[in-house]
């Protein structure tokens, strides 16, 4: 398919192309493979064993295609698959959960962190439990924000209806006196800029997929920074849809979505049928 070993990077629908961005910028060289599973779109509202099953179905397409290692850019799926996937995986697999614990651990100075997530990490609390265990002192405020998951995903980034809704988000944990806020859905860092609007100065904003591009050199040696690199990107939904919004949500890259089927919990992609 034209692609040595690629980087996989997974996420339920568009949320993940905040981590493919960073990871391109400081990888340029690497070939990238993106899928999504906009059929299933959104993980959020689902239960975690649900995402776990699904994850790990694409899990099985991403391994055929022998990537250096898979990048879960989806902190629900982390969530609800990660220990399983990294079982079953010949190669790492990265998750974006712990690199954005770890970042909020350097960055608090009041031991008060704010999460942002979907109700599904939020309902699995495991934000929280990381940073209790690593710091006793730690108050955490998880609080599920489904409407702007929904947002990123049809490419409303900025404007009024999105300041309103980031404003409100910001302003459950903020009243809690929190020094600092994880975006802990991989949607949130395309409303960067609103984010960083509404939260004046008050706390630190923290980007788990930023973290896990970081850390990816650490994991997996020899990364090149040379330019050059390619991008396939897939979907287990409408590839012109998919690929209309990418545009919008990440103008810089020419972006073309190939489609990927369900047959029953495999994933297959149609091209690759000789029937
Ligand atoms: N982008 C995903 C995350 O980081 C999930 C969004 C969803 O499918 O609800 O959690």
């Amino acid at each position: 398919m034209g692609m040595k070993r690629p980087i996989a990077v997974f996420d339920s629908g568009e949320g993940g192309l905040t981590v493919l961005k960073q990871a391109r910028e400081l990888y340029p060289g690497e070939d990238f493979l993106y899928v999504c599973d906009s059929l299933h779109f959104p993980y959020g509202h689902r239960s975690l064993a649900e995402v776990r099953g699904f994850f790990l179905a694409i899990l099985g397409f991403l391994l055929e295609r022998e990537p250096k290692a898979v990048v879960i850019a989806c902190n629900t799926a982390t969530a609800a698959a990660l220990e399983e996937a990294q079982r079953q995986s010949p190669v790492p697999v990265i998750g974006v959960i712990e690199p954005g614990v770890q970042a909020a651990l350097k960055a608090t100075r009041n031991h008060k962190v704010g999460v942002l997530a979907t109700e599904a990490t939020s309902r699995a609390g495991i934000y929280s439990r990381a940073l209790k265990a690593r710091d006793p002192e730690m108050t955490v405020i998880e609080r599920p924000c489904p409407l702007l998951v929904v947002m990123a995903e049809s490419g409303l980034i900025d404007g009024d209806a999105c300041r309103h809704t980031v404003g409100s988000c910001l302003a459950g944990v903020l009243a809690q006196g929190v020094d600092t806020v994880v975006l802990g859905c991989t949607h949130f860092p395309h409303m960067q800029m609103v984010f960083e609007e509404m939260v004046r100065g008050r706390a630190k904003l923290i980007d788990p997929g930023l973290e896990t591009a970081k850390i990816m050199s650490g994991i997996l040696p020899q990364l090149s920074r040379t330019r050059g690199g390619g991008l396939q990107f897939y979907t287990t939904g409408d590839p012109l849809e998919v690929a209309r919004v990418a545009r919008q949500l990440w103008p810089q890259q020419e972006l073309e979505a190939l489609p990927l089927h369900w047959r029953g919990m495999t994933v297959i992609d149609p091209s690759r049928l000789h029937t």
